[in-house]
């Protein structure tokens, strides 16, 4: 069984980290820690119309299904086991990423369950995928992706390519998703691949 760590910050796109849920959940060999930071739930209301309570989390809320397979946790419960980097995970995908949490996974803060489980698998040398969404992009932010990416953290703004013929948003959405789960050597039917 794979386990692998999403979290959800306050971006706009939230639907990205929904569409992967939904994906994920049909991984019969895949575990999904899942963590959704207090602006992610915001951010998810606002865009989606969806209302998620972080205190009784739903899975049924977020993506209209259960699984026993995705295992919530509050994003203040640093107790959790993605805080610890004795937790085996083959990674973290943070999906949307916020230009904040960029910033603070970047200097290491760790100011919240997502921030630290990012932090445990940069310490530990294990994937780390962010998406970050905005536009444009100020120095800061330039600087902080480029210092994570030097360290070896996957930087996959979510910036669909079109050499798929998308015809509906869904198309988008499986381009990035077909991205992420490659980073992970997920395969996906997704999308048709360029020249196969
Ligand atoms: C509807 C909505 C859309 C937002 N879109 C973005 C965005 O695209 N990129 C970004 O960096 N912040 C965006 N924000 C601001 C973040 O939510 C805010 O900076 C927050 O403090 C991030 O916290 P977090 O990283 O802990 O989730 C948005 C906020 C809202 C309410």
């Amino acid at each position: 069984m794979k386990r692998l760590i999403i979290g959800i910050t306050g971006a706009s796109a939230g639907i990205y980290g929904v569409r992967l849920l939904e994906v994920l959940t049909e991984h019969e060999d895949i575990e999904v820690h899942l963590t959704i930071s207090a602006s992610g739930a915001r951010a998810l209301s606002e865009e989606l119309q969806i209302k998620i309570d972080l205190n009784n989390f739903e899975l049924e809320s977020l993506i209209g299904v259960s699984s026993p397979r995705i295992i919530y946790h509050h994003e203040s419960d640093i107790a959790a086991p993605i805080a610890s980097g004795s937790f085996r995970t083959e990674g973290m995908i943070v999906v949307p990423c916020s230009m904040g949490s960029i910033a603070s996974i970047a200097n290491g803060m760790s100011r919240n369950l997502i921030q630290r489980a990012a932090d445990v698998c940069i310490k530990e040398k294990r994937r780390l995928v962010l998406v970050p969404r905005e536009t444009p992009l100020s120095p800061i932010h330039l600087e902080n992706m480029l210092k994570l990416s030097r360290i070896g953290v996957c930087v996959l703004p979510a910036m669909p390519g079109f050499y798929h013929f998308p015809k509906n948003v869904d198309d988008l959405l499986n381009f990035i998703i077909t991205k992420i789960l490659d980073q992970f050597d997920i395969d996906t039917k997704l999308i048709q691949r360029w020249k196969e």
